[in-house]
């Protein structure tokens, strides 16, 4: 496997996982590891044979937001032409369901990366914050869109315009993260919730995904009308078949991706 500076990466079980490795500066997003992060979730995403994606960082850090020192003294032309942080978006059009395994600080970019993930697990030491407002900025990486979405617009606002940052039981109570655990038992509960993804067919969880994607940017009619389609179409797969005479049978489903 590649040999990468700023992240680590493993693939076990049809689950792809990616490790922010910067301890150095708490996992702070620069060019070097969001490009190696979005090239492995990529490659990641385009190999049927991983149903997940895991990210996550360390014990302090999932990721302590954009690199300050990378951009302190970039001007607007830099910024808006894709700076030192090119490519990101990429990440948001992968049709694999990503997993944010978060402990200790997400903050910044490092919260906006986490809410780009389908689900975020959280251990009991995260702290979730968009502080660009220290910095005389705004959130960069989605999060005024993303955080008043995920947890409704008085909350966010008092985020994004304070910089208070949440912990992990206020994040759960918001609807920020699906899930609070002790912070050691933090990477298996992702696998695991990785690993059950990936054990479905492939066809039914895209589509489920796209569904859900379509929740978030659609008027509900058109959102209704999406899921029709999807549904209906999901007839079309061996895998419906399979599925559906497994639980006649009572049995588990063998799903193969068809
Ligand atoms: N960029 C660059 N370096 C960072 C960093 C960041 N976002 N966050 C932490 N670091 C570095 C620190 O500079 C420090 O490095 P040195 O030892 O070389 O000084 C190292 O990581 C450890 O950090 P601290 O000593 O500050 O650790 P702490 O425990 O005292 O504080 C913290 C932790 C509260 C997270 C603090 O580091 C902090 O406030 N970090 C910045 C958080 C932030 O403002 N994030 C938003 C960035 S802007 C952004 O993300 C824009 C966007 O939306 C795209």
């Amino acid at each position: 496997m590649t040999e990468y500076t700023s992240i680590v990466t493993d693939v076990q079980n049809r689950v792809g996982y990616i490790t922010l490795n910067r301890p150095e500066a708490l996992n702070a997003l620069n060019s070097e590891l969001l490009t190696e992060l979005v090239e492995v979730a990529l490659r990641f995403d385009a190999d049927t044979e991983i149903g997940a994606i895991v990210i996550t960082g360390s014990e302090r850090a999932f990721a302590a937001g954009a690199d300050i020192k990378q951009m302190a003294e970039l001007g607007f032309s830099d910024m808006y032409l894709g700076g030192p942080f090119p490519g990101w978006q990429g990440f948001e059009r992968m049709r694999t369901p990503v997993i944010a395994a978060v402990a200790g600080f997400a903050l910044g970019g490092g919260c906006e990366l986490a809410m780009m993930c389908d689900i975020i697990i959280a251990a009991d030491t995260a702290k979730f914050g968009q502080p660009e407002i220290n910095l005389g900025v705004i959130p960069g990486f989605g999060g005024s869109q993303r955080l008043p979405r995920a947890i409704g617009k008085a909350k966010a606002a008092e985020m994004v315009l304070t910089g208070r940052m949440i912990g992990a039981e206020e994040a759960e109570r918001s609807g920020l993260v699906s899930r609070v655990v002790p912070a050691a038992d933090l990477l298996d509960e992702a696998r695991k919730t990785a690993e059950t993804i990936a054990s479905k067919s492939l066809l039914a969880v895209y589509a489920a995904k796209d569904a859900l994607q379509a929740a978030q940017e659609m008027p509900l009619s058109e959102g209704l009308r999406f899921e029709r389609h999807a549904f209906a179409a999901a007839f079309a797969t061996e895998d419906q078949k399979e599925g559906m005479r497994a639980f006649a049978e009572k049995r588990e489903p063998h799903f193969k991706n068809r």
